[in-house]
């Protein structure tokens, strides 16, 4: 496991834009799983200036989301469809046919998650997966007490995971209740990952995942054992840790 510590959120985005860019240069039709959520917002916008400076093209990129939530369709504004049309897809030249989202309307779910499983398979397996954290440990929607050996499936959202995500809907009761997600061993198959953090809020979180127990209390934690992950938080998110492991500053 690799840590990087950099001074705030701008300087973690930067690092994981590069990080991302670089994956691209070295293989142009790498394979990319990519998050939603505030934390990966401003290195979307770091590509979003690599593409617009002729350094990187996104042509033969095929991508993975991790999620969606369940009930919305792409046009909802709420969606994470739209979220990643607006925040980066439509910004690059990224074929539109390369990029792959659950479908949170798809009639048989279970059709749908097994479907996006056997896409990720074909395609060669994800090169490097993005994640954020969630406050109570979660990547991608799965909770706490989570099953590791889970593939792409429907997931119940804890109430503090829907409180946390209500900030953006007008009301609490909009939040959807359920979502498709990638599952942990979904996630642990991708070749390389990159979780992003920031903040003091997610200090307790990002000690909890990187030197407590690896426990399905916290889902990150089962991070520790993938060979090649690398956390890029800032210094809020890494002002609990301890650690005697090896850790990289920025
Ligand atoms: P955030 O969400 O980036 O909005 O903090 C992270 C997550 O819930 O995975």
């Amino acid at each position: 496991m690799r840590i990087m510590i950099l001074k705030d959120y701008n300087e973690m985005s930067k690092k994981a834009a590069k990080i991302l860019a670089s994956q691209v240069i070295l293989k142009p039709n790498s394979i990319l799983g990519l998050a939603t959520g505030s934390t990966p917002v401003g290195m979307y916008n770091e590509l979003i200036k690599f593409y617009n400076a002729n350094e990187i093209d996104f042509s033969e990129v095929k991508t993975f989301n991790l999620d969606e939530y369940y009930g919305l369709n792409k046009n909802n504004e709420q969606s994470y469809y739209y979220f990643m049309m607006n925040n980066f897809f439509k910004h690059v030249n990224i074929n539109l046919q390369n990029i792959n989202i659950p479908n949170g309307m798809a009639e048989d779910i279970e059709k749908e998650c097994f479907e996006y499983e056997e896409k990720i398979l074909q395609s060669g397996g994800i090169d490097i997966q993005v994640l954020g954290i969630g406050a109570n440990g979660h990547i991608g929607f799965n909770e706490p007490d989570v099953n590791f050996e889970a593939s792409t499936h429907l997931v119940e959202l804890e109430e503090s995971t829907i409180k946390a995500n209500s900030r953006f809907f007008k009301y609490i009761d909009e939040v959807p209740k359920k979502a498709i997600s990638m599952g942990m061993k979904t996630i642990m198959q991708s070749k390389q990952i990159i979780l992003l953090a920031s903040g003091k809020n997610k200090a307790e979180v990002i000690k909890n995942a990187i030197e407590g127990k690896i426990t399905p209390t916290v889902p990150a934690s089962i991070l520790q054992l993938h060979t090649n992950v690398t956390f890029i938080i800032d210094e809020a998110a890494a002002s609990k840790l301890e650690s005697k492991i090896e850790v990289a500053y920025g």
